[in-house]
């Protein structure tokens, strides 16, 4: 019998969406470079479904149903366009190439404007969630076109996360929406654990907390508004006690941070959009300084303020308030992008369906989201989510909080890049008149850039270097 959808690419995330389809009661078809792992996938969890295996791409291909759906799950980068290649030679016209792995936005549109040439579809997907949420439930977030999305959702809306019976997965929009999206999913993510290590940073060096100690607290918050599963998780590593020496785990992990890139792109790709995800970029940035040893071993000698350890409980409950407040900053950031984004490539993105599909599956998901949602199904058109009045009242509920925390870590002379540049994003967002307008006034004055005044239309330049009279440009 035919399959009803393919995976080829058996590694951990493929071997799981495979199982998860099977479980489904989709037949699937599965191939793998290496015909061990197909067998292997075969021997241990054959049971599960039905596998249709094949040894070569071109059985693999013979064995779909048509219109054929194939999902590639290999390691994005160059190989990624080789497996295209092959299986886009071996179908036809109306049949679906889907890559779930995290492949540039860049990639995916180049990639589906070719293969539409040839009469294919191309779904470039996110799929978020790991290995865990791969077999019992990612996000899921396909770009494409709404044909490849009538074929395709159903199966994906099947096999993914629900919240409140709601499936994680929605068609996200054409070519490489569904990439944009999922990378800027992973820049947030990057923002949120940098806002997480700040906090246990902050409190663990302002109290003399340990790391146990400091579980318990995460363990509180996740009961609250941050109730989510990265604070879940974070209180776990932190009361994880190395078998070994006995040492708290945090304490004999190399504390340096690595990087895939997913949350660099973001942050290239809000240069390029002139959006400020300043959350994403320091902790992208925070990333790049903890993996300069040799830097930091000469600058270890370096004087800093005598750190106290002796702050009051009261930080806790600070620390939270700002870890909240940046949050919705780095979040509003990350919708900005998304909302510019559709605008310049013309996707026509629903904000509130992406964080409705954020909601469950995926490595951010949380309580939160609900909320983002809510703010968006309000309003549409919301200009920037600290405008909307749920989140307006939250940070101002926290400013305090949040403005104590970034003075006492500079004080006491403990990095947190996240808090700080949230909180000016957020001070400088709202602020009536910005310096800006001197900045425009230097490019007058040393390249004849113009400028535009407050009470008049039209672009104007002041002759500097002569009798520094205003003239229309
Ligand atoms: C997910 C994750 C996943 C990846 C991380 C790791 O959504 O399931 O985001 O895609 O494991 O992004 O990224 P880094 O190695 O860059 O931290």
């Amino acid at each position: 019998d035919l399959a009803d959808i393919g995976v080829t690419g058996l590694a951990t995330m493929g071997r799981n969406l495979a199982r998860n389809l099977a479980r489904h009661g989709y037949a699937v078809a599965v191939h793998n470079r290496s015909h061990s792992r197909t067998q292997q996938l075969v021997r241990e969890f054959g049971g599960e479904g039905t596998f249709v295996p094949s040894e070569d791409l071109a059985a693999f291909v013979a064995s779909l149903k048509r219109p054929r759906r194939a999902i590639i799950m290999v390691k994005a980068g160059a190989g990624t366009d080789a497996v295209i290649d092959q299986l886009a030679d071996l179908m036809e016209p109306g049949d679906m190439v889907v890559d779930g792995g995290n492949a540039h936005f860049e990639d995916t549109r180049r990639r589906e404007a070719a293969l539409r040439e040839r009469g294919l579809h191309f779904v470039g997907t996110g799929i978020s969630g790991g290995e865990e949420g791969a077999l019992n439930g990612p996000s899921i977030m396909p770009g494409g076109s709404k044909e490849s999305w009538e074929a395709l959702g159903p199966i994906l809306q099947d096999i993914s996360a629900k919240v409140d019976g709601v499936p994680c997965a929605v068609h996200v929009g054409p070519d490489g929406a569904g990439h944009f999206v999922k990378m800027v999913h992973n820049g947030i993510e990057y923002s949120d654990m940098q806002l997480i290590a700040e906090s246990y940073d902050l409190l663990r060096q302002a109290l003399g907390a340990s790391p146990a100690e400091l579980a318990q607290v995460f363990r509180e918050w996740n009961q609250g508004e941050l109730n989510s599963y990265l604070i879940e998780i974070t209180a776990e590593v932190l009361e994880q006690v190395d078998a070994e020496t006995g040492k708290p785990f945090v304490d004999v992990v190399v504390d340096q941070a690595e990087q895939k890139g997913t949350g660099r792109w973001t942050v290239q790709s809000a240069l390029d959009l002139g959006v400020p995800v300043t959350g994403i970029a320091e902790a992208v940035f925070a990333r790049a300084l903890s993996g300069h040893p040799e830097q930091r071993a000469a600058a270890a000698s370096l004087e800093g303020p005598a750190l106290s350890g002796t702050e009051g409980r009261e930080l806790i409950e600070d620390v939270r308030q700002a870890l909240y407040a940046s949050k919705i900053v780095a979040y509003a950031q990350g919708f900005d992008q998304m909302a510019a984004a559709s605008k310049e490539y013309g996707w026509d993105l629903e904000l509130g369906a992406m964080a409705t599909i954020w909601r469950g599956g995926c490595i951010i998901r949380a309580k939160f989201l609900d909320r983002i949602r809510a703010a968006y199904d309000a309003n549409r058109e919301l200009p920037t989510l600290l405008a909307d009045p749920t989140f307006a009242g939250a940070v101002n509920l926290a400013q305090d909080s949040w403005r104590r925390v970034v003075t006492t870590a500079v004080r006491i002379g403990v990095p947190t890049p996240g808090f700080s540049s949230a909180l000016a994003y957020y001070d400088g967002l709202r602020r009536d008149r910005l310096p800006a307008s001197l900045v425009q006034g230097l490019r007058d004055y040393f390249g004849a850039h113009t400028y535009h005044r407050v009470d008049k239309e039209g672009a104007f330049h002041t002759d500097w270097s002569a009798d520094r009279t205003e003239h229309p440009a």
